[in-house]
């Protein structure tokens, strides 16, 4: 038996069936290149669903991550006490991120480290569910957000209960109550959902996971309008679109408009330990969360702030949301231009290094297993919208790589 198919048995053997996998086992990384147990290199246009953006491995990130354990500057202390890194790494992040909230005054940023993205969504839902209950005097227990439909957050249980995907939640009740999912573009209703018990809004500024979509002009400014007429903390999650994917250094800067409180995650620590963040204007921070009401034992523990600052560097140093913007834009035309040559495209959507390709058939997963067979990785986004995300330190030649595989599978 050939050592892939081995590792893979033993995988399914021992390991659950959370993901639907590609018969692919990676053996080293490199920028935008993924190499397989057979030597066989592949372009990675998944980067990990954004959390490569700084190309994988990247030098100044390992480099600050092997000082760190080289130097005994990396395991778990405790957030009891103070550590130099994580200071340096909240200041960073706080500063990177433009002034959230001005409503609530012109207070620094704060920031809430935890691990995996859903942890800091969850975070953000009891920031918006505490601030209606102690500011809007809303009853504990009756607080509502408004949240949209395709969304993705997550797969824990709160997360789930508001998904519109049946196949996330069913079977895993009782659900949490006080959400209501709204249509994802839709002010009118977004308007229609507010009632006296709403909090807040949780909103993806482009959704990833949902299909690739790029909400309508003047969504997101009517929602800001809406959360300031209704006293509503406004949430969003920047988790797969954030830190330069879509050629902003946040996707809600394309409209201008300023969220209450954003969340990051993904290429926030360069695809090297997980990191993820709750970001919010101080004084939000500061009513919301007290000593004890929030905490965990990793987040924001030593080896994880040395790579979120080395990865922060590396994103504004390497001007990689410039830098999506040009290699996306070279990359969008390419792609509408075989679209335009292909029967199978229904259509082209994107911004940045954040590309999707809607197929007629509805079955983005057949075209990926043909760009994998051609050295491409790449995944479907909501089963009909084939995902192209690379490493935003993508270069032209690899956009050619990609560009004649592409033309291979949709036109032939
Ligand atoms: C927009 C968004 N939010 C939240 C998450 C959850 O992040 P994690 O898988 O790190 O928990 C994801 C993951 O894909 C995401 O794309």
């Amino acid at each position: 038996m050939s050592q892939t198919k081995a590792i893979i048995e033993t995988e399914h053997t021992y390991g659950a069936h959370h993901y639907g996998r590609l018969e692919m086992v990676v053996k080293s990384t490199e920028g935008c290149w993924l190499t397989d147990m057979d030597g066989n290199k592949f372009l990675d246009c998944l980067a990990a669903y954004s959390a490569a953006n700084q190309g994988h491995h990247n030098p100044k990130i390992v480099s600050a991550l092997t000082d760190a354990l080289n130097n005994n500057y990396a395991s778990v202390i405790s957030n009891v006490v103070y550590t130099e890194k994580l200071t340096e790494f909240l200041e960073k992040t706080a500063k990177t991120v433009p002034q959230l909230g001005p409503r609530f005054g012109d207070h620094p940023n704060k920031v809430l480290p935890k691990n995996g993205g859903v942890e800091s969504v969850e975070t953000a839902i009891k920031a918006a569910r505490y601030y209606g209950w102690k500011s809007k005097g809303i009853d504990d227990g009756k607080q509502e957000i408004i949240v949209f439909s395709n969304n993705f957050h997550g797969r824990m249980t709160t997360v789930v209960s508001f998904s519109s995907s049946e196949k996330y939640k069913k079977g895993f009740g009782p659900l949490t109550q006080g959400f209501k999912i709204v249509e994802y573009g839709d002010l009118e209703a977004t308007k229609a959902a507010i009632t006296p018990n709403t909090c807040g809004i949780l909103v993806e500024p482009m959704q990833g996971e949902g299909g690739m979509n790029i909400p309508p002009e003047g969504f997101l400014k009517g929602l800001r309008q809406l959360s300031d007429d209704n006293d509503l903390i406004l949430l969003f999650d920047e988790i797969q679109v954030g830190l330069g994917r879509t050629g902003k250094m946040f996707a809600f800067e394309h409209e201008n408009v300023i969220p209450d409180a954003v969340i990051l995650g993904k290429a926030i620590s360069g695809g090297m330990v997980p990191v993820s963040v709750f970001v919010a204007n101080g004084k939000l921070m500061d009513l919301v969360f007290q000593p004890g009401s929030d905490g965990s034992t990793y987040g924001g523990y030593p080896l994880a702030c040395v790579a979120g600052i080395a990865a922060l560097d590396v994103i504004i140093n390497d001007k990689l949301a410039e830098r999506s913007a040009e290699k996306g834009a070279i990359l969008k035309e390419k792609i509408e231009a075989i679209a335009a040559r292909s029967d199978c495209v229904k259509e082209v959507r994107g911004l940045g290094l954040f590309i999707g390709i809607e197929v007629k058939n509805g079955d983005a997963m057949e075209y990926c297993r043909k760009l994998l067979e051609l050295g491409v990785l790449a995944n479907d986004s909501h089963g009909h919208t084939i995902r192209i995300s690379p490493p935003l330190v993508i270069n032209d030649e690899e956009i050619e790589y990609l560009c004649e595989r592409l033309e291979k599978v949709l036109v032939g």
